[in-house]
């Protein structure tokens, strides 16, 4: 057998699984979710769901995976194999984990490429002129219609679908060495660069006018807090931004070194995200339509589809500042960075399926899993509404109900003191054992709760 990839350094591997995280989910869906759910409603089940389920899940896909990529596997095929002598049923269960990812990357990348699009479109100056108006509707709406040309498909939004591809296809093709975790190396860095330039010309450009945008989102209430619906929305929010529930972090950490400390490496995965979220999410592009519009057309053009908040309101935004196709150009280019590293963690499942597994060779499971992408991409384009139901099924719905499966099967059937031996395995962070106590049973709980009302709610 040929040995299994791996890691080149601690860095890398961090910066990695924060590319991981680190997408569209936190820049474009979270502000959505956050404004079309209550805003500071919304972020109270979001923070509850962060500690009882985000951070225990996290750490358990990165113990899970090393001890996992220790025997071999990656896939969630491979891994829920590995806990049941390989029956067939637990492979084609954890081939439905596999599913999961592969299905969100058929709606994800094709996003992705509107944000390159949208780079281009902005440096070259062809986006629509700002209206100097202070009627918040009138200034947004040349860039709803422009979105919207543009989204029908056009030739161009196809040039840039295949481009997009393309650049994913090459960097997995180069492996998780040097094509992932050079690519993050690079992109995480300039992500946060560019994210701190553009938080300092927006707070610079509003004047703090933005404030009534934090007093939105940070104005904790508990008004929602009896609806299931904005809390399957708030943790799934979490699931995704945090790619948990679907192997997605599982298959980073089965590249990891034995020796590696996971438990940390899953604390600075969920900080980094989170930070990221916050600060540029919640506290950058939230505040700065705000300022704009003084709220008015933010839940309203929310409702148009999760994803495409960002592409209706920021650029009306940004191309009213000094500069601002360069502003423009700067955004979305921050926006490609983070959904490329997601997009290509969203692909890894797949190939590590084939390869573990199936023992192809790498070519050939990267080629395959792109033409499935790329079939997944195109139903994007051209179906009305595949990626909003698809963002619900898939980027939602099951990431929760995989989540309680990962629970079970590592913490339950695996054993607490066989998942205890590999948590304080290699780490200065050695949590008692009551811990995974605690994680046994709180998160399935909730979980169970959150959609067990949810699926009673219309009965
Ligand atoms: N977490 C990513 C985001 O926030 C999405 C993602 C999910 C990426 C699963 C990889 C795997 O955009």
């Amino acid at each position: 057998m040929s040995e299994r990839a791996s890691w080149g350094s601690k860095l890398g591997l961090i910066l990695a699984t924060a590319g991981n995280a680190v997408g569209l989910g936190n820049i474009l869906r979270f502000p959505s979710k956050a404004a079309l759910y209550g805003g500071g409603a919304f972020m109270v089940p979001y923070f509850i769901a962060l500690l009882l389920m985000g951070f225990p899940l996290m750490i358990i896909e990165w113990v899970i995976g090393r001890y996992a990529g220790k025997h071999g596997h990656g896939s969630m095929t491979g891994i829920l194999g590995l806990f049941f002598n390989h029956a067939s049923w637990a492979r084609i269960l954890g081939s439905i984990g596999v599913a999961i990812p592969l299905l969100i990357c058929m709606y994800y990348i094709y996003i992705e490429s509107w944000t390159m699009g949208f780079a281009f479109l902005s440096l070259f100056s062809q986006m629509p002129k700002p209206v100097i108006t202070a009627d918040a509707h009138e200034a947004v709406k040349p860039y709803v219609s422009f979105f919207k040309e543009y989204t029908k498909p056009s030739i161009l939004a196809y040039f840039f679908l295949v481009l997009t591809i393309a650049i994913n296809w090459f960097i997995l093709q180069k492996g998780v060495r040097r094509g992932i975790e050079i690519i993050a190396k690079i992109g995480m860095p300039t992500i946060i660069l560019l994210g701190i330039f553009l938080g300092l010309i927006c707070i610079s450009a509003n004047n703090w006018k933005g404030f009534e945008g934090l007093k939105f989102i940070y104005n904790l209430n508990f008004s929602k807090i009896t609806d299931p619906v904005v809390w399957v929305e708030a943790s799934g929010q979490i699931f995704f931004t945090l790619s948990l529930g679907m192997g997605a972090i599982a298959v980073y950490a089965s590249y990891v070194r034995p020796q590696e400390d996971v438990v940390k490496a899953g604390v600075y995965t969920v900080s980094i995200n989170e930070f990221i979220e916050i600060i540029i999410g919640a506290s950058i592009a939230i505040p700065a339509a705000f300022a704009m519009f003084s709220g008015i057309a933010i839940p309203e053009l929310a409702k148009e589809g999760t994803f495409r908040l960002g592409f209706m309101t920021m650029p009306a935004v940004l191309m009213n500042l000094p500069f601002g196709w360069f502003v423009s150009f700067v955004w979305f280019m921050l926006l490609f960075l983070a959904a490329l590293t997601s997009s290509l963690a969203l692909i890894q499942p797949l190939i590590a399926l084939f390869e573990d597994e199936m023992k192809w060779e790498h070519t050939k499971a990267v080629t395959v899993s792109m033409i499935l992408v790329t079939i997944g991409a195109h139903l994007s384009a051209f179906i009305p509404n595949f990626i909003d139901e698809l963002d619900f099924w898939a980027g939602c719905f099951m990431l929760l109900l995989f989540g309680l499966v990962e629970i079970v099967v590592f913490v339950w059937i695996f054993g607490i003191n066989n998942f205890y031996k590999e948590l304080t395995q290699n780490t200065t962070l050695r949590l008692p054992k009551i811990v995974v106590w605690i994680t046994a049973i709180i998160p399935p709980i909730f979980i169970f709760l959150i959609l067990y009302f949810w699926v009673i709610k219309d009965f």
